[in-house]
């Protein structure tokens, strides 16, 4: 993939970043996503790519933008696959709090996992303990086998965890190892990518999140060295059925990270909306916006922060009609 793209992927998760950020703490989960994915599908528009949605927003019969297998870009650039999430965190930006992002993975064709909309049970971690962890091990026997390659003790790991009812057996095992957790509202995709962030104090992210989330989560670790395992969890037949169709004949495999995501070319870019882990959410200030991203390509291992101020009143035309409409 022609690196030149990696910036034109930050402009669109920046657009995503400053529609849905005017609608922290306004408890309207649904216009706050409305306005990133308006926002992300525009901006899309303008970029080179013959892309292809793998992840995205839903079947084309329930999401009218950033469905999957909708085509995207102008069509003048290479064959891509585009995992999108326009708002991940929805609730978080309702209600304020922290780890809302806006994300986009894109890859060659034919590398990104095309995950259903279902559950995943997943465990991930950083380069420095990547090879240490199995799906089909114990939550003991990962907390052991982490913390050794660590060089710490199983009771100083920490372990960030969805605060859900469905992980009370979870969360007892990793308490009775010892292990200390990080209970989150949401936004397992942050707290999977922290794992492998310097200065985050998580180790480890184990427990049933979003299928979907689990393929962008493990984009944004391809880049960063560390490893995610997966195991799709749908929640009744209609979504084993919806996975089968997709491809899925064994809907109990263990999806290690080259399932997930082939190759060694993926680029992730995400941009805050609000504060969270990894970046700073967005600043509204007099006619401008401040928003701060980063971009990772695997095949070359860089990351790059950046921070950009926006002027509203000097944006072209599409962008203030579809990015600031709901300022
Ligand atoms: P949304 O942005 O779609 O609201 O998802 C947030 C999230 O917390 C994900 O990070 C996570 O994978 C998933 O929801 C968990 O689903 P559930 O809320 O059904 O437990």
């Amino acid at each position: 993939m022609e690196r030149e793209l990696t910036l034109e992927y930050v402009r669109v998760t920046e657009a995503a970043a400053l529609a849905s950020a005017p609608w922290m703490g306004k408890g309207d989960r649904k216009r706050a996503d409305q306005a990133a994915v308006d926002a992300m599908r525009a901006l899309f528009d303008t970029i080179h790519i013959d892309g292809v949605v793998v992840i995205g927003e839903g079947e084309k019969d329930e999401a009218p933008m950033l469905y999957i297998g909708e085509r995207i870009g102008d069509g003048r650039g290479p064959c891509v696959d585009i995992a999108v999430d326009p708002l991940e965190g929805t609730n978080l930006v309702a209600r304020g709090l922290p780890n809302a992002l806006a994300v986009v993975a894109a890859a060659d064709e034919g590398c990104l996992l095309q995950a259903p909309d279902t559950y995943m049970e997943k465990i991930a971690v950083g380069p420095s303990a990547k090879g240490a962890i199995s799906l089909d091990a114990s939550v003991q026997e990962n907390l052991e086998s982490i913390a050794r390659r660590e060089d710490m003790r199983v009771e100083e790991l920490t372990v960030v965890v969805l605060d859900r009812p469905r992980h009370e057996e979870l969360i007892n095992q990793i308490r009775e190892a010892g292990s200390r957790i990080m209970l989150i509202s949401d936004g397992d995709v942050a707290g999977g990518i922290a794992t492998a962030m310097e200065g985050t104090g998580v180790d480890v992210l184990m427990g049933i999140g979003g299928a979907p989330e689990g393929v962008l989560t493990a984009a944004a670790l391809k880049c960063l060295g560390g490893e995610l395992q997966g195991r799709l969890k749908p929640r009744n037949e209609e979504e084993a059925q919806r996975a089968r169709e997709m491809g899925f004949g064994e809907i109990d495999r263990l999806l290690l990270m080259d399932d997930l995501v082939k190759g060694e070319d993926v680029m992730f870019a995400v941009t805050g909306v609000t504060d969270g882990y990894m970046v700073q959410g967005v600043r509204f200030g007099r006619d401008q916006a401040k928003t701060e991203s980063i971009i990772m390509r695997s095949k070359t291992g860089t990351i790059r922060r950046i921070f950009a101020t926006h002027f509203m009143g000097k944006k072209p035309e599409y962008y203030r009609k579809d990015v600031f409409k709901h300022i």
